[in-house]
């Protein structure tokens, strides 16, 4: 059976000190809660401090990016093989905002997240249909493109590390969260997609789940729903109790 899987991005948010605080806050509320896997991605000058206070916890910290190149001139970048270097499992991929304000393209998440996979990296694949999609009755659409073209060439063996964050766009740091319902017909759009790709067993394997305005009121109802295997948690990552009350709702 799937692992639900409940990670916050932290976004460009904390410094090393206050990553440390954080850490040291959470890791009692979240202590024992074996039901889940607990993640936390950091921007990169964070995580080291972020790693340390999690030592010897159930709490796992990743990265929110990874450049596709093994190495070379691209200046402002990390490689796989850099963060792995540093004990980084996670790594969050395809984000909107990376997509919104950085240029990122379905093609170029497809090789971030093929880069990440060759090293032996877990990826977060983040997809989802902005506001304007949504109301054009395309969402199913658009969900099942970006599942295909971002999932290129990757095989079904290296499905095993890929967790799909569904994340509508319109959701995201706005305070709108997709009703449950939304929710779970996204997820399944996207689990079909996967069966179509990969056959059913994958399908069955991989953690889809959702994020935009995830919170401490309505994590439990999210959760509850039969294809949302977790949330990827922006602005309630950020303050302990709440992210507390996330995990608790997954076990
Ligand atoms: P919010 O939870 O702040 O809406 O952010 C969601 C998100 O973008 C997680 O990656």
């Amino acid at each position: 059976m799937r692992r639900t899987v409940i990670a916050g991005n932290w976004k460009m948010n904390f410094t090393p000190d206050e990553a440390r605080a954080f850490i040291n806050e959470v890791k009692p509320l979240v202590a024992g809660k074996d039901n889940c896997d607990i993640i936390f991605c950091a921007p990169y000058v964070t995580i080291a401090a972020a790693q340390d206070a999690a030592k010897g916890s159930n709490i796992k910290i990743g990265a929110e990016n990874v450049h596709f190149a093994e190495k070379g001139a691209y200046t402002g970048e990390v490689s796989a093989k850099m963060l792995t270097a540093c004990g980084v499992e996670y790594v969050i991929v395809g984000h909107s905002e990376r997509r919104q304000y950085f240029g990122e393209t379905d093609e170029t998440v497809n090789l971030r997240a093929k880069a990440a996979l060759a090293a032996g990296m877990k990826v977060i694949l983040c997809l989802g249909e902005v506001k304007e999609q949504r109301l054009s009755g395309v969402t199913n659409e658009v969900v099942a493109m970006q599942t295909k073209l971002d999932l290129k060439d990757v095989t079904a063996e290296q499905m095993k590390n890929v967790i799909i964050a569904y994340e509508p766009v319109w959701a995201i740091g706005t305070g709108l969260t997709a009703t449950p319902e939304q929710a779970e017909e996204t997820c399944a759009v996207i689990r079909e997609t996967l069966v179509s790709l990969y056959g059913k067993e994958v399908a069955e394997e991989t953690a889809i789940q959702y994020g935009g305005s995830m919170n401490e009121k309505n994590a439990a109802e999210l959760l509850a729903k039969p294809n949302v295997d977790g949330g990827l948690i922006g602005g309630a990552s950020l303050v302990a109790e709440k992210f507390a009350v996330i995990v608790n709702a997954a076990q």
